[in-house]
């Protein structure tokens, strides 16, 4: 089946649908085939996806016909806002990095890897095999199941060195993605008008399930090598916080990664506050030049609340992801997620748990780093030729987006709207931020489609920054 030849026999339907009236029959499929050259399937498609958009309706035995349009007059909904009144917090319902690109365009903001960086045989056998598992006709424990507990326990104590007890695999609550495993954690550990530290920038999906839950966020600013210790020790003690959520491997959007230093020195903080550190593991397949060190493989003491995501790395469809966090914490987290969604989908617990235990899985990620090297230092050396001004400061040892700032008279809103109408979508800085931007940054992702098209796209982000002085 041919996807162009659908969509050109759809676009010309729908020129024909404008010019008839409700009612009018249309060809017959016999006819639609040898006027446009395609095949019964390709035709069917394209009627199909009429029938969806509303234009015309099949009646069986009769033929197939213009629908009537009803005409839609203008519905008033202001009682809804005078009953639910002002919202508590203003959270935007898609993310700048989510928005949908056009087809064709050169897509650097999203935060989802392209389907070639994907394991797809080890997903689609992994998923056939799933839909025969009994966990397709039961019900997941809350925690989840318990072969994926272990596994997720296993990954990191693994990396526990001599002396630290690693976790258990009842230490592990397995979630649907980890983005609502962050509003649980801020609901559990902060609770509403409490006082979370964030690293600044952050990831935006962070800040908005911060603004969910209704915790103040307080920015600690995090430069390559992390957070400066003392800013941290400062902030907790003016602030009264007692949690602080970071990534501190190939942090979204800088790329940044502590040092072992800094590290030692951030949980020494965190200990002596008797504060938690929220890790946000969520880049840990992502090492390209280093390997990923967590932190909360050095913490048996509870301290630290370990967040571990498999979504962007088999796929975003498989939404699976993990909290490990050790005592009452982990109960309250774990009434928490009961609450909220009482249990993950077991065909998808068992689904990714399959993809990463198969022997594949470890040779897709050796095959994985050099594939986001060749596509971070395509995009560096394209950014170098066609964007000079832009500045980045780390360049990443893994994960999967550049971080640049750009001139500070930049007028970024605008820069976007340019590149978007040139067919180049990047993501604008500032809701990476918690408080103020503070500077003109973009967000550049190098795992998307195409990576091809990055000289491209780094020249109409310099066109475009050019035309602005
Ligand atoms: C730092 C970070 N944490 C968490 C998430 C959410 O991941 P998931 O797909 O597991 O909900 C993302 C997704 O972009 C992310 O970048």
């Amino acid at each position: 089946m041919d996807n162009d030849s659908s969509s050109r026999i759809v676009t010309a339907l729908r020129e024909w649908i404008s010019g008839s009236g409700p009612g009018a029959r249309l060809p017959t499929s016999r006819m639609l085939v040898t006027e446009y050259g395609a095949s019964p399937v390709t035709v069917q498609k394209a009627l199909r996806t009429l029938v969806a958009q509303g234009l015309i309706e099949t009646r069986p035995g009769a033929g197939t016909f213009v629908r009537a349009v009803r005409m839609a007059r203008p519905l008033d909904y202001s009682w809804q806002t005078a009953a639910m009144r002002s919202p508590q917090s203003r959270i935007s319902a898609l993310g700048g990095a989510m928005r949908p690109a056009p087809q064709g365009a050169i897509a650097l903001h999203s935060g989802y890897p392209d389907r070639e960086l994907l394991p797809e045989r080890l997903i689609r056998s992994a998923l056939a095999r799933a839909s025969r598992s009994e966990a397709a006709l039961t019900r997941s424990p809350v925690a989840g199941l318990p072969e994926l507990q272990s596994w997720f326990a296993h990954e990191l104590g693994v990396a526990t060195p001599v002396g630290v007890t690693p976790p258990l695999p009842s230490d592990v609550i397995v979630l649907p993605g980890s983005q609502s495993g962050l509003a649980t954690i801020f609901r559990a550990l902060v609770t509403a008008g409490q006082p979370l530290l964030m690293e600044s920038p952050t990831y935006w999906g962070a800040i908005q399930a911060a603004a969910q839950v209704g915790v103040e966020v307080i920015p600690v600013p995090s430069g390559p090598e992390g957070p400066d210790p003392d800013a941290l020790d400062r902030a907790f003690q003016e602030t009264g916080s007692r949690v602080f959520y970071a990534q501190p491997t190939y942090t979204n959007p800088t790329g940044a990664q502590w040092s072992d230093t800094a590290t030692a020195q951030i949980l020494a903080v965190v200990r002596a506050y008797g504060a938690f550190l929220v890790e946000d593991d969520w880049a840990h397949d992502f090492g390209i030049d280093t390997q990923p060190h967590p932190v909360a493989a050095r913490d048996d003491a509870g301290h630290v609340i370990y967040v571990r995501s498999l979504t962007k790395s088999i796929s975003p469809s498989i939404r699976i992801a993990a909290v490990i966090a050790r005592g009452p914490a982990r109960d309250r987290i774990l009434a928490d997620r009961g609450a909220e969604s009482m249990y993950v989908s077991g065909v998808l617990q068992a689904a990714a748990l399959d993809v990463v235990t198969q022997p594949g899985w470890q040779t897709h990620l050796r095959n994985l780093r050099p594939q986001l090297r060749a596509r971070r230092d395509l995009l560096l050396t394209s950014l170098h030729e066609y964007v000079p001004e832009a500045h980045v400061a780390t360049v990443p040892a893994g994960g999967l987006n550049l971080w640049a700032r750009l001139p500070d008279a930049t007028d970024l809103d605008r820069l976007v709207a340019e590149c978007e109408a040139a067919g180049v979508i990047i993501a604008e800085g500032s809701s990476w931020f918690p408080a103020e931007p503070t500077g003109p940054f973009i967000r550049l992702n190098y795992s998307g489609p195409n990576p091809g098209g990055f000289p491209d796209g780094a020249r109409v982000i310099g066109q475009a920054l050019t035309s602005h002085r």
